[in-house]
């Protein structure tokens, strides 16, 4: 995998949103289409010869290189939303953040027991999103779960995979 042109193209925005965080924004790889198709690719690698059936995106983010993927490896793709944006029946799962409690849900009908799932999201920070994800997934009961982010954040004394048992397969493009 070309890293090097990745970690070339990411935009870091220090002190944003709030003071003292330096912000990923992985908008500039996304606009260019040699890091898209880098990025597509590595991910097709990964999971081309898993038997994945549904690749669930975490907003808002992670619905687009899952999108990406979902297409060229023949799965669905399933929402993984903010609470009080899906229009249907679904099943949540709440989570602490740094201040107060947060909520993340998926329609009843988009997960079944024989799907094989890959969640998705463009960053693994303290991990507590998605741990609430995978939890969430587990309520389905599917075969296998795997997880993956374009970008895991090692520094600043996060570790957000300590959050995750053996079970899961987490795999990160770039680590920083
Ligand atoms: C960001 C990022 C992950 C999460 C990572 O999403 O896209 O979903 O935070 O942080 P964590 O590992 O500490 O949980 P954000 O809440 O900014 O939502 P957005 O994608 O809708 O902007
Ligand atoms: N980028 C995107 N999402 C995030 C970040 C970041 O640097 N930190 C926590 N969530």
């Amino acid at each position: 995998m070309n890293s090097k042109m990745l970690i070339d193209h990411l935009r870091t925005v220090p002190d944003w949103p709030i003071k003292g965080v330096n912000f990923r924004d992985i908008t500039t790889l996304l606009k260019d289409p040699k890091c898209l198709k880098e990025i597509n690719d590595e991910m097709y690698e990964l999971y081309c010869d898993k038997g994945i059936t549904k690749i669930a995106g975490i907003e808002s983010r992670g619905f687009i290189m899952a999108s990406a993927l979902a297409i060229r490896i023949g799965a669905g793709v399933v929402l993984c939303r903010k609470p009080g944006k899906l229009p249907c029946p679904t099943v949540q799962q709440s989570y602490a953040k740094e201040y107060g409690i947060d909520t993340i849900e998926i329609h009843k009908d988009a997960i079944t027991p024989d799907d094989v799932v890959l969640l998705h999201d463009d960053l693994l920070a303290t991990g507590g999103t998605m741990q609430a994800a995978y939890k969430l997934v587990k309520k389905f009961h599917p075969k296998k779960i795997y997880c993956n982010f374009i970008i895991e954040l090692m520094s600043e004394g996060l570790n957000g995979r300590e959050k995750f048992d053996n079970e899961v397969e987490i795999t990160s493009l770039l680590k920083l």
